[in-house]
């Protein structure tokens, strides 16, 4: 049909002549804050997981995307070009777990633009963790270290240092990272999403979401830090403002040669949005947080569109809107003469509406939490044992484990609610962590051992063997025929700075032993039962780990009072054949009546029937009660519309372990020692 093809060129080639003549615009972009008017803060932004449904390392390179449409290095790789576009625009950047790869990546040219990018204000660093970190499931100091391990970075890249707190995803927040963030970072401001849904509903009601919050009661005024709660409870935009590639909001559309015209629709739509947030915030200032997880890949989008909704909304004059970040809202809010309500303790539990309390995670993956936990305490102490000798920077550091402990407080990866193969890879990160540490930790220690302590000290990693499998009592080490004669020493490490007095267990295969501190002393120790040690599982674990493959269980624990100095060790002798009375053997036999635990003044008797603690005795304040013990668990909900989970703790019901269900007695006796 010819006719058609004819009509269809001519229209093409009019179009053409017409956009290259009169549709061009130039978008006015170039606002800031108005006094007087209702002020919209446009802050763009990407929430980058660093590993949740996908690795930290999939997540960065696109890979996997059947499983998330997510490619952080499309969101940086394409945001540069997006600012220099206009020198208006504005971006926050956040993980520095994702903007380290991608920095070592590019090349001088790209980050020369990219420091130029930064010194203008028009990127800036935000937070600036290695990671958004978890605040339930974390310890304070690995808070800390990945915090500062990423500010490490910037101020070694830029020479710039994070001035805004960013805990906009995780699920709850505590008072300690107000009092940490707020008094001993240094940030101006802490803003996050997550809040309980009344909670949310009630300072909405009342303009408290954004408050004066103070962390600490002990330190009061000096742990204050102001604090914005979102009012949607999310960390998007207003619905209808997304503008992802394949996002469903409506595209700004101002060209009245096409169909779909929409200018004033968007303005209007935009000036509502606005109004009703300004309805619950307190001052003119409000915040749009426009981004949420993984997008920018093709930054432009978002761009192209917040640059027309700019130049439209401030021609119809109602609101003024203009690029932002966080920094100059809270200068703003700052700089108003308003009071701020004071907030004290922590936004926790958090729900997110009814039956839906977030305390789940508090527990998910525990073997995971508590690996993450041991090796944090086992950096502490490498960390440290690497400083006293000197970094070794030709050789073995501890960095890998520095690394993937500071990805691993990621809010989707200490709270447990990653995919099981993410879980996997925080694990194995840690893993190779812990055994490049390991060998800075015998090295280290073999130099501060030699007498006298040279400056040039012989490094020889063998010296010392560590034991990582006292869970499943293997320690090849310890687990030597000691009836010949042979001799054990065993270093004890304190990274704490202040003494301690702890107990330490290592499995022995002798009876008849005794323990010497470093003077020669002998001191109390003790030998326990190993109980219901398995030669298989012993195989199953250690194979696993080391490869080897022990064909025999160790029959004790010996157990003796460990002194340690701060930041130092203490030397224990461990050999056969000396006076038994310093080793007493705990019968592997359950008594009738009470069992007695404990000397002095304090004692716990429990049941020698079924293990459970039955009295509590004080003799120096007379206290003698009686006490009843059960053993309960919960089943979890599995109602459709919210079953419990790894993020949501929903039980039906608690259920009882009936009493002739045993309980082993051992498993108690021993924890009272050890703790
Ligand atoms: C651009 O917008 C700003 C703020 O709305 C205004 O002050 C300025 O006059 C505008 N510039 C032009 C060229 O319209
Ligand atoms: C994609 O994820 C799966 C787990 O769901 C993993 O087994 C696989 O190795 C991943 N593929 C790539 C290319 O990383
Ligand atoms: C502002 O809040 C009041 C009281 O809650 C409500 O009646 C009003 O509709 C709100 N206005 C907007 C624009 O949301
Ligand atoms: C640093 O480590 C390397 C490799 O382990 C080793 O060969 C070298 O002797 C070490 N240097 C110092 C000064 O300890
Ligand atoms: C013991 O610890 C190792 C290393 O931390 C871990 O891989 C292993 O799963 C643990 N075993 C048990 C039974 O908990
Ligand atoms: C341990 O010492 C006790 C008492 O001295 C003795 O009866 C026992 O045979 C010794 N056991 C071993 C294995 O040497
Ligand atoms: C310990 O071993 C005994 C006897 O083999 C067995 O009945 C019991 O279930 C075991 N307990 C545990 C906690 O494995
Ligand atoms: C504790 O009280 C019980 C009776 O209630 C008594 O038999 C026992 O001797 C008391 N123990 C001590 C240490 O006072
Ligand atoms: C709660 O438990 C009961 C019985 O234990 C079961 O019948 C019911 O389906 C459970 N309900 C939910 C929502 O999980």
């Amino acid at each position: 049909m010819p006719a058609f093809g004819v009509l269809a060129v001519v229209f093409s080639v009019y179009c053409m002549c017409f956009l290259v003549e009169g549709t061009y615009m130039v978008y006015n972009t170039s606002g800031g804050v108005v006094p007087g008017k209702i002020n919209v803060h446009l802050v763009p932004h990407t929430h980058d997981d660093v590993g949740w449904l996908k690795t930290v390392d999939q997540y960065y390179v696109g890979s996997n995307n059947s499983i998330q449409v997510a490619c952080v290095q499309n969101v940086l790789d394409s945001l540069i070009p997006a600012l220099l576009a206009d020198k208006n625009r504005k971006f926050i950047y956040v993980e520095q777990a994702f903007f380290q790869r991608w920095w070592r990546q590019q090349n001088d040219g790209m980050k020369d633009t990219v420091k130029e990018l930064v010194s203008s204000g028009q990127l800036e660093f935000i937070n600036g963790g290695m990671c958004m970190h978890d605040e339930a499931a974390t310890h304070y100091i690995d808070m800390i270290d990945q915090t500062t391990l990423g500010h490490w970075y910037i101020k070694r890249d830029f020479n710039v240092t994070p001035r805004i707190g960013w805990q906009i995803d995780p699920f709850g927040h505590s008072a300690v990272q107000a009092y940490l963030l707020g008094a001993e970072v240094g940030f101006d401001a802490l803003y996050f999403a997550r809040i309980d849904y009344q909670d949310r509903a009630k300072r909405s009601a009342e303009k408290n979401l954004e408050v004066i919050w103070q962390g600490s009661k002990s330190r009061g005024s000096s742990s204050q830090i102001f604090t914005g709660a979102f009012y949607a409870g999310n960390y998007e935009p207003p619905t209808g403002f997304y503008y992802e590639v394949n996002d469903d909001s409506p595209i700004v559309q101002d060209d009245i040669e096409l169909f779909d015209y929409n200018v004033q629709e968007r303005v209007d739509a935009f000036v509502a949005a606005a109004y009703f947030q300004a309805n619950v915030t307190r001052s003119n200032h409000i915040m749009w947080t426009m981004g949420t997880d993984f997008k920018y890949q093709y930054a432009h989008t978002w761009f192209r569109n917040m640059d027309k909704l700019i130049h439209y909304v401030n021609q119809d004059g109602r609101v003024n809107a203009f690029y932002s970040t966080p920094s100059i809202y809270t200068d703003v809010k700052h700089a108003l003469d308003e009071s701020w309500p004071l907030k004290s303790d922590d936004f926790f539990p958090y729900a997110d509406r009814e039956n839906a309390y977030w305390t789940g995670y508090f527990t998910s993956r525990p073997t995971s939490k508590g690996y993450i936990r041991v090796l944090s305490g086992y950096y502490l102490a490498a960390r440290q044992l690497e400083f006293f000798v000197g970094r070794n920077k030709s050789g073995l550091t501890t960095d890998s484990l520095a690394d993937a402990l500071a990805i691993a407080q990621h809010h989707d990866a200490a709270t447990g609610t990653e995919k099981q193969h993410v879980a996997d890879d925080y694990a194995k990160r840690l893993s190779i962590g812990y055994e490049e540490s390991k060998d800075v930790v015998a090295a280290s220690l073999g130099c501060l051992t030699q007498s006298p302590l040279s400056s040039e000290c012989k490094i020889s990693i063998t010296n010392f063997n560590q034991c990582p499998l006292l869970n499943i009592s293997y320690c090849p080490a310890t687990e030597v025929d000691l009836s010949a004669g042979k001799k054990i020493a065993v270093l004890v490490y304190n990274p704490l700075g202040w003494k301690r007095t702890s107990v330490v267990r290592i499995p022995v295969i002798n009876e008849n032993l005794s323990v010497s501190d470093s003077t020669g002393k002998l001191i109390l120790s003790q030998l326990l039962p190993i109980v219901n040690a398995s030669v298989s599982t012993r195989k199953f674990y250690a194979s696993a780990y080391t490869g080897e493959s022990p064909s025999s269980v160790p029959k004790y624990w010996l157990a003796f009072t460990a002194v340690v100095p701060p930041l130092g060790f203490s030397s224990y002798v461990i050999s056969s054949g000396q006076s038994s009375a310093t080793t007493e053997l705990i019968p592997n036999t359950v008594v009738t009546g009470g069992i007695e635990v404990g000397s002095g003044n304090l004692k716990l008797i429990y049941s020698g029937k079924d293990g459970k603690l039955m009295k509590y005795i004080n003799l120096r304040n007379s206290v003698n009660v009686s006490l009843e013990q059960s053993y309960s668990y919960y089943v979890g909900s599995t109602d459709e519309l919210q079953a419990s989970g790894a993020y949501v703790f929903r039980p039906n019901g608690t259920h009882t372990i009936q009493s002739e269900e045993k309980v082993f007695v051992f498993l108690i006796v021993l924890q009272f020692f050890l703790f």
